[in-house]
């Protein structure tokens, strides 16, 4: 599968919207996707096909040196190809030199993406309970530290 990684422009927010309407019962809207493009913390990059077509997109707040990584989605029909170790091997190369640590939530039932956090050196430090709603469910707090590594 041929894309490249690029940083989200205004052109790529409708798309991801739809993506996240597919994905989330509570989706990022485009207005909020918007806001990102202007927010000095947000970093927010795109898997893009050749043609153009979006693949996937991942999402990361930074606040002085700790990083929040919003949300991470890849098309269902680019799913199981690598698209997501890619995306987030960015924002775990960017972490490693500049922040100590990446940190998330994830619905507990969410196992493929707790394999994919695992898999990139994510562990699970906590529970916030019923955190999600429709339907309610205990969200995991993963975190991958890098102090140990400076
Ligand atoms: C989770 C998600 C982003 C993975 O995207 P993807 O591009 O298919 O993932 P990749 O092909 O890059 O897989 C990377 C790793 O993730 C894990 N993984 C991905 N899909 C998996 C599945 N269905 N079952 C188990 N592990 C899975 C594996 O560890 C995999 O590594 P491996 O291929 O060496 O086994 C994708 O399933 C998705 O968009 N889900 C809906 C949105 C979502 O839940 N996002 C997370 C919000 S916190």
């Amino acid at each position: 599968m041929e894309y490249t990684i690029v940083p989200m422009d205004r052109s790529h927010v409708g798309q991801i919207a739809e993506l996240e309407r597919e994905c989330f019962s509570a989706p990022w809207s485009e207005a909020m996707l918007t806001e990102a493009l202007f927010d000095a913390q947000a970093s927010f990059i795109v898997a893009e096909s050749e043609d153009g077509g979006l693949l996937g997109y991942a999402g990361l707040h930074v606040v002085l040196d700790e990083g929040y990584i919003d949300n991470i989605a890849v098309d269902p029909n680019a799913r199981r190809h690598g698209v997501a170790d890619e995306l987030l091997d960015v924002f775990c190369r960017f972490g490693a030199a500049n922040l100590a640590f990446l940190t998330l939530e994830v619905r507990a039932s969410n196992e493929p993406a707790i394999a994919l956090y695992r898999k990139h050196g994510f562990e699970e430090a906590g529970r916030r309970k019923d955190y999600y709603t429709k339907p309610k469910e205990d969200a995991v707090i993963m975190t991958r530290d890098f102090k140990k590594l400076r």
